[in-house]
C-alpha cells in the first residue's frame, strides 16, 4: 500500500511540473482524483487490508488525496494569475505615446472643381442633367448635325462598343435628349466624362471631363452667351478674367466659337504656358444650330439658344499650373494632396 502511494505521489509530482495551462490542470485533477483514477483505486483496495491496517491506510490515502487537491488548486491559481498578467501586459496602453495621425480621404481635385462649377451655374439659374457615358451615334453625332463622313465619327477618334454604340466623345450628347423632353426656356448644364481614342500624352488623355451648358429661349443672343460665360468665369476665378471669343467650327453651332482666357500665368505678356500667345483656350461655344433645334423638336424660327462645352482638366491645369494631364488619374497622393485646401 505504502509503495503504491509513493508511486502515485511521484508520478503526480512529475506531472505537476509539466502543467502549462488551466485546462491541463483540470485534466490532471480528473486523472488523479476522478472515479477511474489511482486514488479511487486505492480506496477500493482498502477493503483488502486487515482491520488493524485499515485506519492507517485510510489516513494515508486521505492525506494523499488532500495533498493532490491542494497542489492542483495552487497550480491552477498560479496559472490563472500568470495568464492574467500576460493578458494585461499584452493589452497595456502607453498613454504617453504620441497619437497616430488619421488619414482623411478627400474629394479628388476634379470632383472639387466640378462641384464648384456646378454650384456657380446652379446659382445662375441652370439645372443639372446627366447624360449617358455610353450612347448611340445618333445623340453623339447625327442629331448634332455631324455629316456622315465627319472625321470625328471615325473609329480612330471614337471608341465604338458595337455598331452604332459608342463612348460619348463630348457632353454635347445631352443636348438633343434635353430638347426632346423639355420645352423652352431650357437652362441646363451637363457635367461628366468624355472619351476619345487618342494617344495618352501630357496634354491629351483617352478620357476627361467637360461641363456642357445650354440655354434656349426666345431672343437668346450672343450677348447672353458672352455675359453668362464671363460672369461664370469671374465667379470661378474670383477675379475679372479677360476672355476672347474666336470664330471656330463645330457642326452643332452656327456661328461657332472658341473661347480663350487671358493667360493666368503671365497676364498676357507671353510665357511657356500660353505658348507666348498671351491666351489660353478653354471652351467651345456657339449659337445652337437651327438643324439641332429641329432635331430636338424645337422651332428654330421662334427660339434661339447658346451652348458651350468646357474642359475641366484643362481649366484646372491652367488655374494651378499642372503640366501633365496624366497626373489626374495616377492616384499619386503627393499630387492630389496639394488640392486639399481648395
Ligand atoms: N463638344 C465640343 C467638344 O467637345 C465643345 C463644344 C463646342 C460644346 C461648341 C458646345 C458648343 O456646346 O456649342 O469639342
Amino acid at each position: 500500500m505504502q509503495d503504491s502511494i509513493d508511486t502515485i505521489r511521484k508520478e503526480f509530482d512529475n506531472d505537476l511540473q509539466s502543467l502549462k495551462t488551466t485546462q491541463e490542470v483540470e485534466a490532471a485533477k480528473v486523472k488523479y482524483l476522478g472515479k477511474k483514477g489511482p486514488v479511487q483505486d486505492l480506496m477500493k483496495k482498502l477493503k483488502d487490508a486487515t482491520p488493524e491496517q485499515r485506519p492507517l491506510f485510510g489516513k494515508f490515502i486521505n492525506d494523499l488525496k488532500e495533498e493532490i487537491t491542494r497542489q492542483i488548486d495552487e497550480k491552477a491559481h498560479a496559472l490563472i494569475a500568470q495568464e492574467e498578467t500576460k493578458q494585461l501586459e499584452e493589452e497595456a496602453i502607453d498613454v504617453t505615446m504620441p497619437g497616430r495621425r488619421r488619414f482623411v480621404g478627400r474629394k479628388h481635385v476634379i470632383t472639387q472643381v466640378l462641384d464648384e462649377m456646378i454650384d456657380i451655374l446652379i446659382g445662375m439659374g441652370f439645372s443639372v442633367q446627366y447624360g449617358p457615358d455610353i450612347d448611340t451615334e445618333y445623340y453623339n453625332f447625327e442629331a448634332l448635325n455631324f455629316a456622315p463622313d465627319h472625321p470625328a465619327r471615325d473609329m480612330q477618334d471614337t471608341f465604338y462598343l458595337a455598331p452604332n454604340v459608342l463612348l460619348r466623345t463630348h457632353t454635347s450628347n445631352i443636348q438633343t435628349r434635353v430638347m426632346e423632353s423639355n420645352r423652352p426656356p431650357i437652362r441646363i448644364i451637363a457635367p461628366g466624362k468624355a472619351y476619345r481614342n487618342e494617344t495618352v500624352t501630357a496634354r491629351s488623355h483617352v478620357f476627361f471631363h467637360q461641363v456642357e451648358a445650354m440655354y434656349i429661349d426666345e431672343g437668346v443672343t450672343f450677348a447672353d452667351l458672352f455675359a453668362t460665360f464671363n460672369e461664370f468665369l469671374r465667379k470661378l476665378f474670383k477675379t475679372d478674367i479677360e476672355t476672347r471669343f474666336r470664330p471656330s467650327y463645330f457642326p452643332f453651332v452656327e456661328p461657332g466659337l472658341e473661347v480663350d482666357l487671358r493667360c493666368i500665368n503671365c497676364q498676357g505678356n507671353g510665357c511657356a504656358l500660353c505658348k507666348h500667345t498671351g491666351w489660353l483656350e478653354i471652351a467651345g461655344a456657339g449659337m445652337v444650330h437651327p438643324e439641332v433645334l429641329k432635331n430636338g423638336g424645337i422651332d428654330p424660327e421662334k427660339y434661339t439658344g447658346f451652348a458651350w462645352g468646357m474642359g475641366v482638366e484643362r481649366l484646372i491645369m491652367l488655374k494651378y499650373g499642372v503640366t501633365d494631364i496624366r497626373l489626374f488619374t495616377e492616384n499619386d497622393l503627393r499630387f492630389l494632396q496639394q488640392f486639399t485646401a481648395l
